[in-house]
């Protein structure tokens, strides 16, 4: 089993859809480790269905582990792979470094737009909203040292020419989320996930 981190900060559907498609799928992954910022209702479920969590933090506080901590515990777990599903925090250069090429990112518009500091949650889909974009859709990209900004693996789209709010396309767009994320993850555990002229390409994948 290749074992898998994800890191939360919020509700943790995403989180949910991931451990339920890799508790039935036998895709040879499992999510060993939740790691969050703050209690959330994401702990709540980690805690619920007995996978172990932590709290990060990146200066030491009482209850919270710091990332070199939490760097070394990954080493010795074997953890392969990290999963940001909804995390709020920049992770540290130094974390990123230690898991070279093996932190992915979802986020919930087409990326490189509607990316950055700030672009999370709600404000992506108001600002998606307020441009009359008639797409949006879901980004799965490597995390690299810049906010919202590593290669993209997969993306799906989503048609919002008929949406009267941005809740509309939040709700659109998560239900998307929910199947890109387990389908990036699948073809990374199943080696299907390659760098073929520097632009990553999901091998025996046809769009
Ligand atoms: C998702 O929209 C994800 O793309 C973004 O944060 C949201 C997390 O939602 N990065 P959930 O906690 O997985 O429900």
């Amino acid at each position: 089993m290749t074992k898998i981190a994800v890191f939360v900060s919020g509700r943790g559907s995403n989180f949910k859809a991931l451990h339920d498609y890799l508790s039935t799928s036998g895709s040879g992954g499992e999510i060993v480790r939740v790691v969050s910022n703050k209690v959330c209702p994401a702990l709540e479920y980690a805690r619920e269905i007995g996978i172990p969590y932590s709290l990060v933090a990146e200066k030491s506080k009482e209850d919270f582990i710091d990332y070199e901590s939490l760097l070394k515990e990954f080493k010795e777990l074997n953890v392969r792979l990290i999963v940001l599903a909804g995390f709020l925090k920049k992770i540290p250069d130094m974390f990123i470094d230690g898991f070279d090429g093996n932190i992915i990112n979802i986020h919930p518009a087409l990326l490189p737009a509607f990316g950055g500091k700030g672009m999370y949650g709600m404000n992506v889909h108001k600002a998606v909203f307020e441009s009359s974009a008639k797409y949006s859709g879901a980004t799965v990209h490597f995390v690299d040292k810049v906010y919202d900004h590593g290669k993209i693996i997969d993306q799906a789209i989503v048609d919002i020419h008929d949406v009267s709010s941005p809740e509309e396309i939040a709700a659109r767009v998560l239900e998307q989320e929910h199947k890109l994320l387990p389908r990036v993850v699948s073809a990374i555990l199943s080696d299907r996930v390659k760098i073929v002229n520097n632009r990553v390409v999901i091998v025996g994948e046809s769009n």
